[in-house]
């Protein structure tokens, strides 16, 4: 870490400026201080834009890790900052510690059943970007109504999935209802990154928790084949809201 921290030098950016462009050979791997970026990616010639950063999160690390061009353009959409680290210690320290975690959770990864549409290197993709997070009993991991930017997979420990009823009123007398429960090897936190809504529901630390997290533009960038077993899950999730409220609570309703 402090190896890092010595070789990460600040870089200012300006609206409008290209931090990366698609392409290019990797030079460095950027984390976010402050700013807006959006990230724009060539479909037959035609850069779309697929998503933003927004005050957090890096970028860069695709090229470094994978010794391939920049595979999309990061322009800065605000007066920002990022930290900036150069390939070579990317690559010494980062690159190294990622052949730790790919021998830590291959295998876990390799056994999770709805990951079963990645092929081999897509799920190696998939260790080189998870991070991991501890949390204690009763710590709160999601909050219903804020707006996401991470997946979860439980690694060990139990999580409780909560859900306050939709009316202000039904939600003070009632509180939060159990809807779920999540334990080794399950997801959770997906569905408003597919849906782009808020959190549908709260997420809390039953004992000591640990999960693998990873964020929305790696969640968008590697489970596009994943996405129908998460989408017929959604619907079992609509099922059982209506077992246990007489409503789908409009969860995956875009219009709601
Ligand atoms: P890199 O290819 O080095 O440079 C562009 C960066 O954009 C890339 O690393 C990722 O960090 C980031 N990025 C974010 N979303 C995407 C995406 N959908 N496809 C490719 N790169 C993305
Ligand atoms: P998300 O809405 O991002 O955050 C809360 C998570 O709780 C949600 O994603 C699902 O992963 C999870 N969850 C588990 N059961 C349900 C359910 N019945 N309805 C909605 N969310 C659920």
């Amino acid at each position: 870490m402090s190896q890092v921290l010595d070789a990460m030098f600040e870089k200012l950016t300006e609206g409008g400026e290209h931090v990366i462009d698609q392409g290019d050979d990797g030079d460095n791997f950027y984390v976010i201080d402050r700013g807006t970026y959006d990230i724009y990616v060539k479909c037959d010639g035609v850069g779309r834009c697929v998503g933003t950063y927004d005050n957090r999160g890096s970028f860069g690390e695709l090229a470094l890790m994978y010794n391939t061009p920049r595979a999309a353009t990061i322009i800065a959409t605000s007066p920002g900052a990022v930290w900036g680290l150069d390939r070579l210690t990317f690559r010494r320290i980062i690159v190294k510690n990622n052949a730790k975690k790919r021998r830590m959770y291959e295998n876990f990864i390799e056994s999770l059943p709805f990951l079963k549409s990645l092929e081999v290197s897509e799920r190696l993709k998939v260790v080189d970007v998870i991070g991991t997070k501890v949390y204690n009993d009763g710590e709160q991991i999601i909050a219903q109504g804020d707006m996401a930017d991470c997946f979860f997979i439980v690694e060990s420990g139990e999580v409780r999935i909560t859900m306050k009823r939709k009316s202000k009123q039904d939600a003070e007398e009632n509180g939060a209802v159990e809807i779920a429960r999540c334990s080794r090897g399950q997801y959770f936190g997906e569905l408003a990154l597919v849906t782009n809504k808020p959190r549908a529901a709260s997420a809390f630390a039953l004992g000591t928790v640990k999960c693998l997290v990873m964020d929305v533009q790696a969640f968008e960038r590697l489970l596009g084949p994943c996405m129908e077993i998460m989408k017929r899950n959604i619907a079992n999730y609509e099922e059982q809201l209506v077992a246990l409220f007489g409503t789908n609570m409009d969860i995956a309703d875009p219009s709601a």
